[in-house]
């Protein structure tokens, strides 16, 4: 790719430049563990578009928790979460193929994958839009689309490959109606530890401000085990 070059999101035009791209990089930079330039680049472009589209100057300033309504932690960042379930998945993949000849993963797409799996909280951690969704909980649904599934929008928008789509689309609750790739499941699992390890290790804050204390603690719960 060559830059600068402009993008549409949203209907959004977003011009990606080396400078906002080098930014991206230094706020995460396990993006420089992908070996393919295509798909690192790739990765890169999308978080500058989904970042600029939504409204936020970096990853780091979106509330650092697993689902809007959800406690934040009480040191660290959204990002530092990414980056962490990212490093998680590659230390689990490279100790089953230290144990396992025969084991195969595809690294790229699982760094791409793990650093990508939240891209769709711009969306549904996006404070107009928590807000919005707040006022009339039944008029577009509360929140209209979670970050899953607006992740997989980002992704295919922004031409990342199906199987990055996947791992935004079903590292969470809505990958229990499918089957998971292997690198979604290492994700899902990277993910999953993280969360607890926090809650195991006391690493929530105990009150949350964010807009007012939206802390309902429902987002991201099946509402019926019949359905
Ligand atoms: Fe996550």
């Amino acid at each position: 790719m060559t830059y600068p070059r402009t993008v549409s999101l949203r209907g959004k035009s977003i011009e990606i430049t080396e400078a906002k791209r080098a930014a991206r990089v230094a706020e995460m930079p396990e993006i420089d563990w992908i070996g393919d330039r295509d798909l690192r680049d790739k990765v890169i472009d999308a978080w500058v578009a989904a970042l600029e589209a939504h409204g936020f100057t970096q990853i780091g300033e979106m509330k650092p928790s697993g689902n809007y309504d959800s406690m934040p932690l009480l040191t660290g960042t959204q990002c530092d979460h990414m980056r962490s379930v990212c490093r998680l998945a590659v230390k689990t993949a490279e100790e089953m193929a230290g144990l396992f000849p025969n084991f195969r993963y595809d690294r790229d797409i699982l760094i791409a994958g793990a650093l990508c799996h939240d891209i769709g909280k711009v969306w549904e951690f996006q404070p107009d839009n928590v807000q919005r969704w707040k006022a009339d909980r039944h008029a577009v649904g509360f929140p209209s689309v979670r970050h899953p599934g607006y992740g997989v929008f980002i992704c295919f928008a922004m031409d990342l490959p199906e199987a990055v789509a996947h791992i935004a689309a079903a590292h969470s609750a809505e990958g229990e109606l499918l089957e998971r790739s292997l690198e979604n499941t290492i994700v899902h699992w990277a993910d999953v530890t993280f969360w607890k390890t926090v809650e195991a290790g006391g690493q929530f804050a105990t009150t949350d401000t964010w807009l007012d204390g939206l802390t309902g603690g429902v987002s991201g719960k099946p509402k019926s085990a019949a359905l």
